[in-house]
């Protein structure tokens, strides 16, 4: 089966199919993620909450990027990999934009790169495709805006955010963005943004009438003890599971009972002998 290609996901919703992406941080967890066909594994900034424990997504850098992006391509043989442009990395200059964009390509192999932001963020998003890196726009609720929205807030819930995102998401479809994820915006507002559009959007907490959908990971298989959003849904719940196993595991080498002789190494019996 070949990658699943930007083509494929434009394709996805001429033919009105739903396009399936959820977050991958390594080797592991991406490559279950690419048995289970998921169309797109985003390689999230939220990398930085569910994985390196910190309070949002600000502090994570270029090379945390480049590092977790490796490791999820050595495990999507099919998924599309898109790699999260992480805060400041596309702020300073546009040269300096395409070339971190570059380096998610070039040394994380990934096939895309996501941004956040809109009509502000147009000069990197022309000169970042003009570098032939295709490029996933993330508007709404977007994280890396958080000391600026006060919170995670919705947005669009005004007439004047609600317009700015549709000609946000205008702007970002005519610069040449292949897929524009919706992230907390309410999801009638979604459902006009995706009617606008000939590419697909992929909703986070934006409703069912997106073309697609994404998720974290840790979210949608209950593996993350910190805050939860109303639009997550545990499809699982592993976090118990994996505490009971792990009690199990302390409890059976503090008996003795772990590891039995089925784990171990045979030697010969001579060659034992002679080490008396
Ligand atoms: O970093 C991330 O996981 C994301 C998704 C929430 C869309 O940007």
């Amino acid at each position: 089966m070949a990658r699943i290609s930007t083509a494929t996901i434009r394709e996805k919703k001429i033919k009105n199919e739903k396009i399936t992406m959820l977050t991958a941080y390594d080797y592991s967890l991406a490559s279950m993620v690419d048995e289970a066909g998921i169309d797109m594994i985003l390689v999230g900034d939220s990398l930085g909450m569910v994985v390196l424990g910190y309070e949002n997504t600000l502090s994570v850098t270029m090379d945390d990027m480049v590092h977790h992006t490796k490791a999820v391509v050595r495990g999507a043989k099919n998924a599309m990999v898109v790699a999260d442009m992480p805060f400041l990395s596309y702020h300073i200059s546009v040269t300096e934009a395409v070339r971190n964009a570059g380096r998610l390509i070039q040394e994380g192999g990934a096939q895309a790169v996501k941004l956040e932001g809109g009509e502000e963020r147009l000069p990197v998003v022309k000169a970042i495709l003009e570098a032939e890196i295709p490029i996933v726009g993330h508007i709404g609720l977007t994280p890396q805006s958080v000391n600026q929205f006060g919170g995670f807030k919705v947005q669009g819930k005004d007439i004047e955010t609600a317009r700015k995102l549709i000609r946000d998401a205008k702007l970002l479809e005519e610069a040449g963005v292949f897929a524009i994820v919706l992230e907390g915006v309410p999801s009638a507002l979604a459902e006009k943004i995706t009617a606008s559009l000939s590419i697909p959007t992929i909703g986070i907490g934006a409703g069912k009438y997106c073309d697609g959908q994404v998720l974290v990971i840790n979210d949608t298989l209950g593996m993350f003890k910190g805050h939860i959003p109303k639009f997550v849904k545990k499809f699982t719940n592993l976090e118990p599971l994996i505490v009971d196993a792990l009690k199990a595991y302390k409890n059976e080498v503090e008996a003795g009972t772990f590891p039995g002789p089925e784990h171990g190494f045979t030697i010969k019996d001579d060659v034992l002998e002679k080490l008396y």
